[in-house]
């Protein structure tokens, strides 16, 4: 079973072609970063615009590597939602065209779940229950997945995504775009423990997150302190605000994700998304993995970011179990990955139905 994977919810232009939903046999991203760089972050019309030049390239390179023709494809698979919908809108319409041009079904994807997948396409034995830390520039979510497939929004962020707080912080730090990397190589220099930011209260007791308190926490000590931004040389000061910023969005992640891993005790722990790349993060959840004794799964630096195998082998999941889209797919800038276990009820939301 070959299913071509489609991703363009943001500003990547990516396509991967998986067999038998874990055996990655090419995936292909083009990053649009240096497109965005100048203006500090994504544009939406210009991403859109540049995954119209990039997807037929891409799309080819990704058969090409694969080895096969688009003859040789059983199913395509593409990014429904969330995302930008002029960037969301080109990868389904192609997508559609795609498949139809070749008879074969089509399968819309939620980009979250796709970044669950890009854990469980590498670690065959994660087990279920699982808890899943979703962590990316757009969102910021923990599932619980009592089996694949299905997921509980446990917990949420109430305001920005961790990965959107480090982009706007690496901002205000003047160390440009896209802040998280910047962030971490920053942090590798600094003193975490110089400064301290707080950690966001929900004062529903909800095991919910927040990270905009934390944004304005540094627009403030900046402020008292008369830090200026960095301008080409990152002295030791904003070495410092980074690698204390970055230790306060880690608290704040690993607050929630203790929390809900003590109360729903699963089997395995997933981190996965953009985020999921910080080292410091992923040193600070395997540290409480230990702790709890669960084992915790990473997604290969390939797949942390956006990419298309794991669209290809959500897709193929899905295909498996006979979900298909029909042309009418739509793009869905607020899909919503959330089911109460009724797949039938959930394929039918999406606008994928079950054969
Ligand atoms: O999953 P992703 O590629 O795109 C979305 O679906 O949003 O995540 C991108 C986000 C950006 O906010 C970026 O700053 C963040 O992931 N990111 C990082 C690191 N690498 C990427 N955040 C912290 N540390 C990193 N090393
Ligand atoms: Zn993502």
């Amino acid at each position: 079973m070959l299913v071509l994977g489609i991703e363009s919810s943001c500003d990547e232009t990516a396509a991967a072609v998986v067999r038998n939903g874990s055996e990655m046999l090419s995936s292909v991203i083009h990053s649009q970063i240096e497109s965005h760089t100048a203006w500090g972050g994504v544009v939406p019309e210009i991403a859109a615009r540049e995954h119209l030049v990039k997807i037929e390239p891409v799309v080819k390179k990704a058969l090409k590597d694969a080895n096969i023709t688009a003859a040789d494809l059983d199913a395509v698979a593409v990014t429904q939602g969330p995302g930008l919908i002029g960037s969301l809108h080109v990868g389904v319409c192609y997508a559609k065209a795609f498949a139809y041009s070749l008879g074969i079904p089509l399968i819309g994807v939620n980009h979250i779940e796709g970044h669950v997948f890009s854990v469980t396409l590498e670690n065959p034995p994660v087990e279920f229950p699982a808890l899943a830390l979703i962590v990316s520039g757009g969102h910021t979510n923990i599932f619980y997945t009592p089996e694949m497939g299905k997921y509980q929004l446990v917990s949420r962020t109430r305001d920005d995504a961790a990965g959107e707080a480090f982009d706007k912080a690496a901002k205000m730090l003047g160390l440009g775009y896209p802040g998280g990397p910047i962030i971490e190589k920053a942090a590798l220099e600094g003193d975490a423990k110089k400064i301290h930011f707080p950690t966001a209260k929900i004062s529903d007791g909800r095991p919910d997150m927040s990270f905009s308190g934390l944004k304005t926490a540094l627009v403030r000590y900046m402020r008292e302190n008369s830090v200026a931004p960095a301008n080409g040389e990152v002295s030791q000061e904003i070495k410092d605000i980074a690698a204390s910023f970055q230790r306060a969005v880690i608290r704040g992640l690993m607050k929630s994700f203790e929390k809900l891993a003590g109360e729903l005790q699963p089997k395995s722990l997933i981190v996965a998304g953009g985020v999921a790349c910080n080292l410091a993060l992923r040193d600070a959840a395997a540290e409480l993995a230990d702790r709890l004794r669960i084992p915790i799964y990473f997604p290969s630096k390939h797949l942390s970011t956006d990419n298309a195998a794991m669209i290809a082998a959500a897709g193929s999941f899905h295909l498996e179990r006979g979900d298909r889209a029909g042309l009418e797919l739509a793009a869905d800038v607020t899909l919503r990955l959330q089911n109460s276990g009724n797949a039938e009820a959930e394929a039918g939301r999406r606008g994928n139905y079950r054969r």
